[in-house]
């Protein structure tokens, strides 16, 4: 894969090459891979990434320690007894707005939103020399990271044709994959940072990663157990490793100031903040702010805040709390309530609420126009 270069026309090769070729035996003995290899169910990706055929790993020299590793298990994200206590998922909007939606379809400023959707599009879709990484994080935890990222993540994976991976930088017992919808884990970001060698091709990565179902992939950070943090070193290199595969990834992160929370926001191309709707919480994300204009290379410039509204109570003004925030000089789209993004669990893109859509591909657009302006 050239380095700079049209790397997607190189990818497309890649993909072609991995159809063609004879695939690999898949006993452990005989093509030297770990045991347990990885052969992921993908479901319906809509992206480049659903047409890859799954292959083995590439196999490694017996002589190898890892050819030894025990794989991991897979584990589910959610307990399957309480799984069924989930309930049925609840669209977004009430039933009245829907309606009254649909009537606003015939009027003449549908055309006028019509044309800004495509113009917003066209910012998700640019084109991309290398892979980006859009780093997602907040001052406290709870205020919606997760489920930034996971609207992020869907959002570039429907409107981008080349891949997108959603990676969970926050070993925290994070949310993401239960938000992204995936059933079970199994290789995680510690685990890949043992594995990925500069030989592997996309399918040979991509047989680790969870397929979304919507379309992309996604490397949670464990196996939802309490463990060890995820480490600087980890994340850096499992990061650096796959930016040659994806061309956007997103990355929820811890919250800040942890040790890589702050790595990442240091190295990611753009940074997602995300703000609570209350006094307290923007006063904090505005402190980040200028924490964040002192850094050595302007960081602030490719910095976008997702001011997300958590609950239905709130009572802060959202355009007083927005322009407090845009003071520093950074975009802020704002999340409103919804009512399927409150009740936690996997995220139907179908069930969310219009207005939640339109500020997810907004604060996708903003963070990749900002993504692709860092070298
Ligand atoms: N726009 C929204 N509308 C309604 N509820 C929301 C919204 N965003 C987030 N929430 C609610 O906030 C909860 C916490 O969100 P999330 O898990 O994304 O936060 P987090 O910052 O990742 O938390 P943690 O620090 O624990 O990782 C969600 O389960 C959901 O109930
Ligand atoms: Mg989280």
């Amino acid at each position: 894969m050239t380095q700079g270069g049209d790397w997607q026309q190189d990818l497309l090769h890649e993909l072609a090459d991995a159809q063609d070729s004879t695939p690999l035996p898949s006993s452990p003995d005989a093509s030297g891979a770990i045991p347990g290899a990885p052969v992921q169910a993908r479901t319906g990706a809509e992206s480049s990434a659903e047409s890859l055929p799954t292959a083995p790993p590439v196999p490694r020299p017996s002589h190898d320690p890892r050819v030894v590793a025990p794989a991991p298990e897979s584990v589910p994200t959610i307990d399957p007894r309480l799984a069924i206590a989930l309930g049925r998922p609840q669209h977004g909007d009430s039933i009245a707005r829907r309606t009254s939606r649909s009537l606003r379809k015939l009027t003449a400023s549908a055309g006028q939103e019509v044309a800004e959707q495509t113009r917003l599009a066209q910012e998700v879709q640019q084109p991309v020399t290398t892979g980006r990484i859009i780093a997602v994080t907040s001052i406290r935890g709870g205020v919606g990271k997760s489920t930034v990222s996971a609207l992020l993540g869907r959002t570039f994976n429907h409107y981008r044709h080349d891949p997108v991976l959603t990676l969970e930088a926050d070993a925290a017992l994070g949310t993401l994959p239960v938000r992204m919808g995936a059933e079970s884990v199994r290789w995680s970001c510690r685990d890949l940072a043992q594995i990925l060698t500069p030989a592997m091709r996309l399918t040979d990565v991509t047989g680790y990663l969870v397929p979304v179902a919507d379309g992309g992939w996604l490397l949670p950070a464990g196996q939802g157990r309490v463990g060890a943090p995820l480490d600087m070193r980890t994340y850096r290199t499992v990061t650096l490793a796959l930016r040659r595969y994806f061309a956007v990834t997103v990355v929820d992160c811890e919250t800040l100031p942890g040790e890589v929370a702050r790595t990442a926001m240091d190295t990611a191309h753009a940074r997602v903040v995300v703000a609570p709707m209350t006094a307290e919480g923007i006063n904090g994300t505005r402190q980040v702010l200028d924490w964040l204009s002192q850094l050595p290379h302007s960081a602030l410039a490719t910095t976008v805040v997702a001011l997300s509204a958590n609950s239905p109570d709130t009572t802060l003004d959202a355009t007083a709390a927005a322009a407090h925030l845009r003071e520093p000089g950074v975009p802020v789209v704002v999340l409103p309530y919804d009512r399927h993004l409150a009740q936690g669990g996997p995220i139907h893109t179908a069930m969310l609420g219009q207005d939640t859509r339109t500020a997810a591909v907004r604060l996708a657009a903003s963070a990749m126009q900002r993504a692709v302006r860092m070298r």
